[in-house]
């Protein structure tokens, strides 16, 4: 199943999702918006956000099961994704199922990851950033020299290659025929912030919901 009005931003760490979708909210009306992301802030996300910092140690299967859990309620539950999608706004939200799929899978298979997620509705559009992992882990170092933001514990180069490799086979699985009312917009991470937003905003602006 497709949500027509839901829109997901997929990519490795430092591929700078959250910049597109701060530029690409600045453009919308905040009424017929809303803005979200995973790990949600709900209390199924601080588990995973203390799991990320390292600070609670788990089996990766139990990452998986937290990852889909969380994303249950952000899916499903109160003030979630189907709710705003039901009021008739765009939902944007910063990795959604697919972030699992790349990122838990190379730690416990892709069996698991695939069984707990395939269920979830899917986006109208799916935009996916791409760059080499040596340069969005740059960037992620960069950007914690400067704002002291912690590492996490997949931002090392092994897991952020294995997660790459797995990010494109996820997107040509979802390329097939029967994924087809889903549309995958393939973005070149490296280039200008504004060509990126040009491209996404051109995207976006022809969605039905905005015309009415
Ligand atoms: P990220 O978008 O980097 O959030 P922030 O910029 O606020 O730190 O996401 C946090 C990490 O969580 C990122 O390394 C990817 C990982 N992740 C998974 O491993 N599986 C998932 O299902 C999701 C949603 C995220």
């Amino acid at each position: 199943m497709v949500l027509q009005t839901f829109i997901v931003f997929e990519g490795l760490d430092g591929t700078g999702t959250s910049t597109q979708i701060k530029l690409l909210q600045e453009k919308l009306e905040s009424e017929k918006s809303f803005i979200t992301a995973e790990p949600t802030d709900r209390e199924t996300g601080l588990f995973l956000r203390k799991m990320l910092k390292g600070e609670i140690a788990v089996n990766p299967k139990t990452a998986a099961y937290m990852f889909a859990a969380d994303r249950c309620e952000h899916v499903y539950g109160e003030n979630g994704i189907v709710e705003n999608c039901e009021k008739g706004k765009i939902v944007i939200s910063d990795r959604y199922f697919f972030s699992s799929l790349a990122y838990q899978s190379f730690d416990c298979g892709e069996k698991l990851p695939y069984e707990l997620n395939k269920n979830f509705p899917l986006p109208k559009y799916l935009f996916f950033f791409e760059i080499e992992p040596e340069k969005s882990l740059e960037r992620v170092m960069n950007r914690s020299k400067q704002t002291g933001e912690q590492i996490e514990i997949y931002e090392k180069i092994d897991i952020q290659k294995k997660t790459y490799n797995a990010y494109q086979k996820v997107m040509d699985f979802y390329s097939k025929e029967e994924f087809s009312e889903m549309k995958i917009i393939r973005i070149d991470a490296s280039l200008s912030i504004d060509e990126i937003h040009k491209k996404i905003w051109s995207i976006v602006q022809e969605m039905p919901i905005l015309k009415s």
